[in-house]
């Protein structure tokens, strides 16, 4: 049941902190805090290329994987959408592996892109949260998620959850390719193991972001704008908020937005940022103070040594503990869900069942 909760989403967004540590636990050994993985269908240091593919929520974590196993274990990683990959016939890699990302297991087209990337030669490793499905049994691996049941349709605690997965896959690939030393893996799955602790903080203030859905409720349309492995975040933060509150809204990386969405800044049109410290800061709090200049009004989620900078010229400035680089899309999902559950509490729509949509999608 629902417990104490109003929905279903609001349980399983309360759920974060629990399913990352135990997910982590899984592949991070808490005493030495080295990744461990199980026996995989290809050997990480030898592959030559990685196909990521998934729909919806589980793409967008699959894209922030390409981020963090190009820039840490150096495999070429080529991500797209199960609907496009398995009717564009790509080239593949001789040797090459795929990972298909996938909370049901069951999804018409992920399940559909795995046939044909087996038939092509790839080695299949699914991230799966259902073990008895389909994926997890004609894959060639799986490696399993722990959200436990999710029932609200938008995905939240199993989104958190495949990201877990993927960080210590990338972490794991890295030092099989002789590119991570043992103190800065030790260094990245701290990081990692301190996220459920942030994560129950961020949760326990409920106000910040009620505070934010508030500004967000009337509004028509929505940019949220991210840059690097936190691009894809600002995606998802869209897709939630169109999926569940029904409000249009984009989500861009942050260098696009003179490219064009930047006609689209208007007082009416709030942008939400995800902007914390770490190399792309001054990148990207620029590209926002472009948008400030032009009346946007800016509502940026950072951290302590980001905050001044941005308090210049945006309209919010939220702080987030501040982490790692690396895990930061872990931390900033969960605001940017939290916000689209509650714009849409307060615009009263079904949350846990959104018109026209389904749980488990078997037909393409
Ligand atoms: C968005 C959402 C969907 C799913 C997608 C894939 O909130 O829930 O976009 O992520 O339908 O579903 P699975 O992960 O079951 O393959």
């Amino acid at each position: 049941g629902k417990g104490n909760y109003r929905h279903f989403m609001e349980k399983e967004l309360h759920e974060h902190p629990v399913v990352i540590g135990e997910t982590l636990r899984q592949y991070v050994e808490p005493a030495t805090r080295a990744v461990a993985l199980p026996p995989l269908p290809f050997d990480p240091a030898a592959v030559p290329r990685l196909t990521v593919t998934a729909c919806g929520s589980a793409f967008l974590a699959g894209l922030v994987g390409r981020y963090w196993i190009e820039g840490l274990a150096r495999i070429p990683v080529e991500a797209d959408i199960a609907s496009e990959l398995r009717y564009r016939d790509p080239p593949l890699a001789e040797g090459g592996a795929a990972l298909l990302v996938s909370q049901s297991g069951e999804t018409a087209d992920t399940l559909a892109a795995l046939r044909l990337l087996k038939a092509g030669g790839q080695r299949t490793l699914a991230v799966v949260n259902v073990d008895e499905s389909s994926m997890a049994r004609e894959s060639d691996a799986r490696l399993l998620t722990v959200a436990g049941p999710e029932i609200g349709v938008a995905s939240t605690k199993a989104f958190t959850a495949q990201l877990s997965v993927l960080a210590s896959l990338a972490i794991g690939f890295a030092r099989a390719r002789g590119r991570l030393a043992p103190e800065e893996e030790a260094r990245l799955t701290a990081a990692l193991l301190e996220l459920p602790g942030h994560a129950a903080a961020l949760l326990e203030d409920g106000r910040t972001i009620q505070a934010l859905a508030q500004e967000v409720a009337p509004a028509r349309d929505v940019l949220f704008l991210g840059r690097g492995n936190l691009y894809p975040i600002a995606l998802e933060g869209a897709l939630k908020l169109k999926e569940i509150s029904y409000i249009h809204a984009e989500g861009y990386a942050a260098g696009e937005m003179k490219h064009g969405p930047i006609a689209l800044i208007d007082p009416a049109v709030p942008v939400i940022a995800l902007c914390p410290s770490g190399p792309l800061f001054e990148k990207t709090a620029s590209n926002l103070q472009e948008a400030a200049a032009r009346g946007g009004r800016v509502m940026a989620f950072t951290d302590a040594e980001g905050a001044p900078a941005l308090r210049r010229f945006a309209e919010r400035v939220i702080e987030l503990p501040r982490v790692d680089p690396f895990v930061a899309p872990i931390l900033h999902a969960i605001p940017v869900q939290l916000l689209a559950y509650h714009v849409a509490v307060l615009k009263g729509t079904d949350v846990d069942q959104p018109r026209n949509l389904a749980k488990s999608v078997t037909v393409e």
